[in-house]
C-alpha cells in the first residue's frame, strides 16, 4: 500500500535526539518517585531481577510494536491504525490511546506539580526544617491539601509542558530532552556520591542487591510487570508518535533496546540514590508513596548542606517529569495537527488546557474534594488505577495483536528497514503474537480478581 507520506512532516534531527527524547519520555515519575517506593514494598531484589525480565519479555516486543506502527504510518496512533488498516475499527485503539493519554497527563501535571513545590521550598530553604517525621508528614498533608496552592504549581508545571512542545519536534521536544537527560544523569550521579558515602549506606546496597527469594509470589511479579509497562511509556501510543517522526534508517531492534536500558539503568540508579540514604538514617525502605516526599525530605534535613542536596533532587524529579509530561502532550498535538488541521500552537495550548482542567479534580481530591469517591476511590487515585492497571496494558495487548496479527505484511518489511535482522524479526513476531499478550491478559485478569 502506498502511503501519502505527508511530506511535510518534522523528522527527528539525529538518532540520538530520538533516543534521549524517548529515555526521556520513559524515564519519569515512575523511575524515581514510584520505582524505590515499589521496591520497597515488594522486597527489594527479587522484585528488581523480576521487573528486568518484564522489560525483556514484554516491554521490549511491545515498544517495538509501537515505534513500527508510528514510522509504518508516520501517524499520530488515531490516524495510523486508519492509515495502515484503512476501514477497519483499529482506530478505536488509537482513540483509546489518546484518552488514556489526558487522563494520565491530568494527574502526572498534579504530582509534578508537589515536586515543583519542593523544589521551590529545597531553593528557599524550607527543607532543613523537615527535621522529624511528623513535620515532614504535617508539611506534606498541609500542602496537598491546600487546594490553591497545589493547582498553582500543576499550572505552572503545564505551562513548562506547553513552552517546550510548542516549539516542535526538532527544536523543542529534541532540543530539550538533548539538554535536561544528560543534567538528570548528573545529577543522579552527584546524589549517589553522596548518599553511598554515608556512613550506614551499606545496608541499604545490600537490601538493593541482596536476593531474598523469600519474598517472591504472584502479586510481586504483577507489581513488576505493572512497573515495567509504566515506566517504559507503553500503551497508549506515545512511542507510535515518536515512531512517527523516525527515519527509515534507524533501526528500531537497537532503538528500543537502548531506550528500555536506560530507563532500567536510571530506576536502578535511582533506588542506589535513595535506599543507602533512607537505611543510613534508620527509616523504613518499605514507607510507601510517601518516600519521596515525605521520607527523602527528612534524609536530607539531617545532613549537611541540605537544601543543596534536596534542590538537586527535586531538580532531577522535575526534569524527569517533564521529558515525560511532554510525551503525552506530543500524542494529542500530533493527532490534532495531522487530524484536525490544527496549527502546533493551537494545538499544544487547547489540549494542554484541557489536560490542565481535567487534573483539577485530582488536584482538589486530597483537599477540598477528599470526600468525592467513585468506586471508594478519590479521582486521583481512581485516574492513576484506571490508566495503569487497565487502560494502558489493555492497550498494550491491542497493539500487540495489531502488529502481530492484523497488520499483515507490511510489518515484516517495516521492521527489517534500517535492521534487515530477519532472526530477530522472528523472535520479535512470536513475542508481540503470543508471548506480550498472554503475559499481559494475565495482569489484568489478575488485577481484577
Ligand atoms: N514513563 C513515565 C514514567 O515513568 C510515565 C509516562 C509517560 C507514561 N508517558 C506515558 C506512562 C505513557 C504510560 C504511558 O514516569
Amino acid at each position: 500500500m502506498q502511503l501519502d507520506q505527508n511530506a511535510t512532516r518534522e523528522n527527528w534531527g539525529s538518532k540520538l535526539g530520538f533516543i534521549l527524547a524517548a529515555a526521556g519520555s520513559a524515564i519519569g515519575l515512575g523511575n524515581i518517585w514510584r520505582f524505590p517506593y515499589v521496591l520497597g514494598e515488594n522486597g527489594g531484589f527479587a522484585f528488581l531481577l523480576i521487573y528486568i525480565i518484564c522489560v525483556i519479555v514484554v516491554g521490549l516486543p511491545i515498544m517495538g510494536a509501537e515505534m513500527v506502527i508510528g514510522r509504518g504510518s508516520r501517524r499520530n496512533p488515531f490516524g495510523a491504525f486508519k492509515a495502515l488498516l484503512p476501514g477497519s475499527m483499529w482506530w478505536v485503539v488509537g482513540a483509546i490511546g489518546i484518552l488514556t493519554g489526558f487522563l494520565i497527563l491530568s494527574y502526572y501535571n498534579v504530582v509534578a506539580g508537589w515536586t515543583l513545590y519542593y523544589l521551590f521550598q529545597s531553593v528557599t530553604g524550607g527543607i532543613s526544617e523537615l527535621t522529624n517525621g511528623e513535620i515532614a508528614s504535617s508539611t506534606f498533608n498541609g500542602f496537598v491539601t491546600n487546594g490553591g496552592l497545589v493547582v498553582l504549581f500543576q499550572f505552572i508545571f503545564t505551562f513548562l509542558g506547553i513552552f517546550v512542545v510548542s516549539q516542535g519536534v526538532k527544536g523543542g521536544i529534541e532540543r530539550y530532552s538533548k539538554i535536561l537527560m544528560p543534567t538528570l544523569f548528573i545529577l543522579l550521579v552527584l546524589l549517589i556520591g553522596r548518599s553511598v558515602t554515608l556512613p550506614g549506606s551499606m545496608d541499604g546496597l545490600k537490601f538493593l542487591f541482596t536476593p531474598d527469594f523469600s519474598k517472591l509470589n504472584g502479586d510481586v511479579i504483577l507489581e513488576a510487570m505493572g512497573q515495567a509497562f509504566y515506566s517504559l511509556s507503553l500503551g497508549m501510543g506515545v512511542m507510535i508518535t515518536y515512531g512517527s517522526y523516525l527515519d527509515r534508517k534507524t533501526n528500531i531492534f537497537s532503538s528500543t533496546a537502548t531506550v528500555a536500558s536506560l530507563d532500567a539503568g536510571i530506576a536502578v540508579l535511582a533506588g542506589i540514590a535513595i535506599f543507602p540514604a533512607v537505611f543510613a538514617m534508620g527509616m523504613d525502605p518499605a514507607d510507601g508513596a510517601g518516600l519521596t516526599y515525605q521520607v527523602l525530605p527528612m534524609v536530607f534535613a539531617q545532613l549537611p548542606m541540605a537544601n543543596v542536596l534536596s534542590t538537586l533532587f527535586f531538580l532531577l524529579l522535575t526534569i524527569a517529569a517533564i521529558t515525560s509530561a511532554i510525551s503525552l502532550l506530543e500524542v494529542m498535538v500530533s493527532f490534532a495537527t495531522d487530524e484536525l488541521k490544527w496549527t502546533r500552537s493551537r494545538a499544544t495550548i487547547i489540549m494542554a488546557a484541557v489536560a490542565f482542567v481535567l487534573g483539577v479534580p485530582s488536584a482538589l481530591s486530597f483537599g477540598a474534594w477528599a470526600d468525592v469517591t467513585v468506586f471508594g476511590l478519590g479521582f486521583f487515585d481512581l485516574v492513576d488505577y484506571l490508566t495503569a492497571n487497565i487502560m494502558l496494558p489493555l492497550g498494550g495487548i491491542l497493539i500487540a495483536i495489531f502488529a502481530g496479527w492484523a497488520w499483515g505484511n507490511g510489518v515484516k518489511k517495516e521492521m527489517l528497514e534500517g535492521s534487515g535482522q530477519e532472526k530477530l524479526y522472528k523472535v520479535w513476531l512470536w513475542a508481540v503474537r503470543i508471548l506480550a499478550p498472554i503475559a499481559v491478559g494475565l495482569i489484568l485478569v489478575f488485577n481484577f480478581v
